[in-house]
């Protein structure tokens, strides 16, 4: 199989371990070792203790499915299948599902591999937008309009990367049952899920709503464990889920074996995990809103509903990449330009996840007003 190039990946691969102030990661600042282990039920250390350094089992720990299965009313651990990240787990249930000959349909701007594996399997891929006029809001009568006999997947993101978009229970619940109508798969990429800004706007996880529906979830983002490298598929297609195993055979075989017990430890203590999230999160949030209604004039803000990202747009008359570049090289602060979106107009993707943020602001702020009525 041949793939373009993952351009958010390329982007970060030439700024992420040099730039002192990521002001555009979409994972929650990494937790250390040593105060997750200080989180360990008796028998969460236990297993640390005792581990030992073999081959695991390819569908995923049992322990750690069953922390998995219980984020999921209704689905249980033989519902959860593991990955080496939510990466691996979309590269292999596009490649179980897609193939030349299918369609897909895929919400628009997004995670470049919710598209790009689908095209590579050979399949025709329909980019569904969302519009900052709409909010970026889900087009339900447009992606009705986008489906057709040969369409197999609809992919959607929610809450959404870039724009913190997420629908209400309504719409998400007609978008679930519209594809079971059809007989369409959806896959919903729920790897934000837990970080919406107020509690109660948290949907329902697709898989629990629909039994054709694959819930695509992750320790990187809400859980702040970007280096587990542990991801899942959860839904009740209980025979897509074991050809994606058969698949992983030729893929990873199985997760590692440390990660697979740390994120054990860390599910189990999920409300305190969530908590440092959430907490980080909002202390962010509300320094934005303060930094963007000081620079109205030179920033649209259209505040996430949820999520650890948002898509703000520079205003000035100046690409938002020559604008993002000459700020990583005098202030050492990235933002990621929507062009690695292809993505078009000035938007840029901005992380509310790092304890640096505070810091990265009076940075930004300094570069702004050094260059007002520059022109750059
Ligand atoms: C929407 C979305 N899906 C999937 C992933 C992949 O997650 P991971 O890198 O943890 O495998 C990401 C990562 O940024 C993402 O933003």
């Amino acid at each position: 199989m041949r793939i373009p190039d993952f351009k958010l990946e390329r982007y970060f691969a030439r700024w992420e371990f040099s730039a002192p102030y990521l002001l555009c990661s979409s994972d929650i600042e990494g937790w250390r070792m040593k105060d997750l282990l200080a989180l360990a039920d008796p028998d969460g250390q236990a297993r640390w203790d005792a581990l030992t350094l073999g081959y695991t089992e390819s569908t995923g720990l049992p322990a750690l499915r069953e922390e998995i299965a219980a984020l999921y009313p209704g689905l249980s651990p033989d519902d959860v299948l593991t990955f080496a990240g939510a990466q691996e787990a979309v590269f292999v249930l596009m490649n179980v599902l897609l193939g030349a000959g299918d369609h897909a349909v895929v919400t628009w701007p997004g995670y470049q591999s919710l598209y790009e594996v689908a095209r590579a399997t050979g399949a025709d891929v329909t980019l569904l937008p969302l519009r900052e006029e709409d909010g970026w809001a889900l087009d339900l009568d447009a992606l009705r309009r986008a489906l057709t006999p040969r369409t197999r997947v609809v992919v959607v993101n929610f809450p959404h990367n870039p724009t913190g978009a997420l629908p209400d229970r309504a719409t998400f619940e007609a978008l679930c049952a519209l594809c079971d109508e059809r007989g369409i798969h959806l896959l919903s990429d729920e790897v934000y899920r837990l970080l919406e800004h107020d509690a109660r706007d948290t949907l329902p996880p697709a898989a629990s709503v629909s039994p054709r529906a694959f819930s695509l979830g992750v320790m990187s983002k809400a859980f702040g464990l970007a280096g587990l490298r542990v991801g899942w598929l959860a839904s009740r297609d209980a025979d897509v889920l074991r050809r994606c195993m058969a698949y992983k055979d030729y893929t990873t075989i199985c997760n590692a074996a440390p990660a697979e017990v740390l994120a054990l430890i860390a599910l189990r203590a999920k409300a305190r995990v969530l908590e440092r999230s959430r907490a980080l999160l909002a202390a962010n949030l509300a320094l934005l809103d303060s930094f963007f209604a000081r620079h109205a004039d030179t920033f649209q803000w259209v505040r996430p509903r949820a999520g650890s990202v948002a898509f703000p747009r520079l205003l000035r008359d100046e690409p938002v990449a020559r604008f993002a570049q000459a700020l990583v090289e005098r202030e050492g602060v990235l933002l990621l330009p929507g062009d690695v979106y292809d993505f078009p107009g000035n938007h840029f993707r901005l992380g509310l996840g790092r304890s640096n943020l505070p810091d990265a602001l009076v940075r930004l702020e300094r570069f702004v007003s050094d260059t007002r009525g520059s022109g750059g």
